[in-house]
């Protein structure tokens, strides 16, 4: 089967429930958007969202779990407890959990088991500094993490991997066309090794790091390009919009 295009906001520590007002413009504008919308709010939005978005093409996800179901662990939130509140989807090791709650890939794979036991899909994010880009260490970066982050026994359908250079991140910078169709090739060869041909190649890729519309059809059109992790674009109905009607 292709693989359908998936356009995925991240609002990351950013949003109100004012700004569901931006989702209701955004499906005024894109009834029917052509691919799987996915929107990742901060925690506490997520049940509300859901609601909100209920029978509509908009899903909702979270942007981080606990790799443990349940237990003491102040301030966490387990994957079953996402699922319960809406979530379909849960971004697991973007860079800013891994910088900034030094996540390794060992804990980012056990959050991703957590994730699909709970019955959601996985997000696994992985991408390379700018020190490691200049250092020409990108393709073995972004292969440990891949090899180091993703579990065992996954499905084509519960998993998509986002490249996400680092560099690239709210920084208005964006790899050339030649960078990311190189990194996105060596995923699809590598999940295709460890996964078989078929499963491999059912996985979606997606690009993430100062996605906005006016570059998004450049960067979809690159192959094995299935769609793309939004930050800041995301928030504003116009943005995600335009990003979702280049896709
Ligand atoms: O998860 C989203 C990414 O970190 C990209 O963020 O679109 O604001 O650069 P950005």
């Amino acid at each position: 089967a292709p693989r359908r295009k998936l356009a995925a906001g991240n609002w990351k520590m950013n949003g109100a429930l004012a700004d569901f007002a931006q989702i209701d413009a955004l499906l005024a504008a894109h009834p029917d958007p052509g691919c799987d919308v996915l929107i990742c709010p901060p925690a506490t939005l997520i049940s509300p969202m859901a609601q909100r978005t209920a029978g509509t093409p908009v899903q909702v996800g979270a942007q981080d779990c606990h790799q443990e179901e349940k237990g003491a662990h102040t301030g966490d939130i387990a994957a079953p407890m996402l699922a319960e509140a809406g979530a379909r989807h849960v971004i697991v090791g973007h860079s800013e959990r891994r910088a900034d709650h030094g996540e390794t890939d060992d804990i980012v794979r056990a959050k991703a088991q957590a994730a699909l036991a709970a019955g959601m899909r996985v997000i696994v994010c992985v991408g390379e500094t700018l020190e490691q880009r200049e250092g020409g260490s990108t393709i073995d970066v972004v292969g440990g993490q891949l090899q180091g982050s993703v579990p065992d026994g996954i499905d084509g359908e519960q998993l998509v991997v986002a490249y996400e250079p680092v560099w690239a991140i709210g920084t208005g910078k964006v790899p050339t066309n030649e960078e990311i169709e190189e990194v996105h090739g060596f995923l699809r060869q590598a999940l295709q090794k460890r996964f078989g041909d078929d499963t491999g190649a059912g996985i979606r890729l997606l690009y993430g790091g100062s996605v906005k519309p006016s570059n998004a059809a450049e960067i979809f059109a690159v192959p094995d390009v299935d769609g793309a992790l939004v930050g800041g674009a995301s928030l504003k109905a116009d943005d995600f919009g335009g990003i979702i009607a280049a896709l």
